[in-house]
């Protein structure tokens, strides 16, 4: 054991392995613990506990530095598109031009939903968030196609399956929402186009996808495509350790982002930044409530568990921001108030000693809503664009020869031992 940690207790000194990731990050093994001490550790919401070893992606949140496969997002989103960064995720490297044709015939092969599905959005009640109605659509694909998810050919056509067919769900919710007609998947498009197309294309007024939307939705995907163990990644990988299939557990994945402290959050913002506009822009309100420690109101797009600088991925969508809106000559008077809020919170004591800063969800609404996309289906374009980081992450585990249910222990502090007491007697 060349690296460890000396844990002594009750007079008695245990040694445990330290582990050392390729970026010099550091871990004590703690899997025998339990075992030589009769302790375990405890630690809510696992700020200080890493569940896996993964090669996926990498993130410094001290340094700002976010990595797929070793690759910074930030060439991926100069260089790279979606379906490209979603092969490099889930294959390791990236593809030759034969594998990315390939892969993009696959998606499209795979872009049609069964047709009896439609009928299952007819009976969702018309309010409901389409977080919840993808979530349950996700889940059902399964019963549409229980292929037994054992064999390596099998398991290919479930992801590219689920990379295309979520895509195409979210777009015909949308479409079913307004009560329009369902527009197909074309093979022509590429696979953002098609999204775009299929979301705003009718019979009376075709959509003509505009190239800086597309660039502007493949840089948004690419900046969502995967986080390392974040909430919704963590839930895939334990719902996924019981061996169900892999739409339960992305199902799960999704029901996890729904949360306004996790993907909610993007929704979130644009509901705060039109409420300060409608409050004739009364960002000091705003800014006292946040630091409010009676208050449970959060400045929604900013803070991080991770990273303790600025999101790299906010830069990005920021600075794609201000490009789409002055190419589309589009006047947001929510960019501007998010400009001035984050302004105002970056030179605030609280937020400089606390590590406030955008995270992605600061700005990503802006761009959905330059697209077009309605404000409850931002969550929803998130989803889409995690959904390689997802399907990675619950193959790697699958793949990891020492893959276990996922199990965590407690520390119970409720009543000792007690007697029955018969009704009568209460
Ligand atoms: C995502 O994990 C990932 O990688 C997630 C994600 C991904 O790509 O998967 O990056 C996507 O979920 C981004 C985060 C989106 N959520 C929000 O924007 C919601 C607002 N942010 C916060 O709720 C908060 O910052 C979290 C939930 C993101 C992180 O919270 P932590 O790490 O649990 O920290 P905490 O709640 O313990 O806060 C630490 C301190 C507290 O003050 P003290 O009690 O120590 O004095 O910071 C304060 C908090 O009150 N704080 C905030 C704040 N965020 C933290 N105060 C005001 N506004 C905020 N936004």
């Amino acid at each position: 054991m060349d690296d460890y940690a000396k844990i002594i207790y009750k007079g008695k000194t245990y040694k445990l392995p330290v582990v050392t990731g390729s970026e010099g990050e550091k871990a004590i093994d703690i899997s025998t613990l339990r075992q030589k001490t009769g302790l375990i550790t405890l630690d809510p919401g696992f700020a200080n506990t890493g569940s896996c070893i993964s090669s996926i992606t990498f993130m410094s949140g001290e340094k700002g530095i976010l990595r797929y496969r070793g690759i910074p997002v930030e060439e991926l989103a100069r260089h790279s598109t979606f379906t490209e960064t979603a092969y490099l995720l889930i294959n390791g490297v990236l593809p030759t031009r034969k594998e990315l044709n390939r892969f993009s015939v696959l998606l499209n092969d795979n872009s049609l939903v069964h047709e009896d599905m439609q009928i299952f959005y007819q009976n969702f009640p018309r309010a409901s968030h389409p977080m919840g109605i993808l979530s349950s659509m996700v889940n059902a694909l399964r019963s549409f196609y229980p292929e037994l998810q054992t064999v390596e050919e099998e398991i290919n056509k479930t992801v590219t399956r689920l990379l295309s067919k979520m895509r195409t769900l979210a777009a015909m919710s949308y479409k079913i929402s307004m009560g329009h007609k369902v527009i197909y998947p074309r093979p022509d498009l590429p696979y953002c186009a098609n999204f775009l197309n299929m979301m705003f294309d009718s019979p009376v007024k075709p959509y003509r996808t505009h190239k800086e939307l597309v660039k502007a939705l493949n840089v948004f995907w690419i900046l969502h495509a995967d986080h390392e163990q974040n909430c919704s990644t963590s839930a895939v990988r334990v719902v996924g350790s019981g061996r169900v299939n892999l739409y339960a557990a992305i199902s799960a994945g999704i029901a996890a982002l729904w949360g306004p402290l996790h993907g909610g959050a993007n929704q979130a913002v644009i509901e705060m930044l039109s409420d300060i506009v409608k409050n004739n822009g009364d960002i000091d309100s705003v800014i006292k409530r946040a630091k409010d420690k009676n208050d449970p109101f959060r400045l929604m797009g900013f803070g991080h568990r991770v990273y303790k600088t600025y999101d790299p991925r906010a830069k990005i969508i920021k600075k794609t921001c201000d490009r789409v809106l002055k190419k589309l000559k589009i006047k947001d008077p929510l960019l501007d108030m998010a400009k001035e809020l984050e302004e105002r919170a970056l030179t605030d004591d609280y937020f400089i000693e606390h590590n406030l800063y955008p995270n992605i969800d600061f700005y990503s609404g802006i761009i959905l809503r330059a697209m077009g996309i309605p404000t409850n289906m931002f969550t929803v374009m998130f989803a889409i664009g995690r959904l390689p980081g997802w399907i990675a992450q619950w193959q790697e585990s699958a793949d990891d020869p020492k893959w276990r249910l996922s199990r965590p222990r407690q520390i119970y502090t409720g009543p000792t031992k007690s007697k029955y007491i018969p009704i009568d007697e209460r």
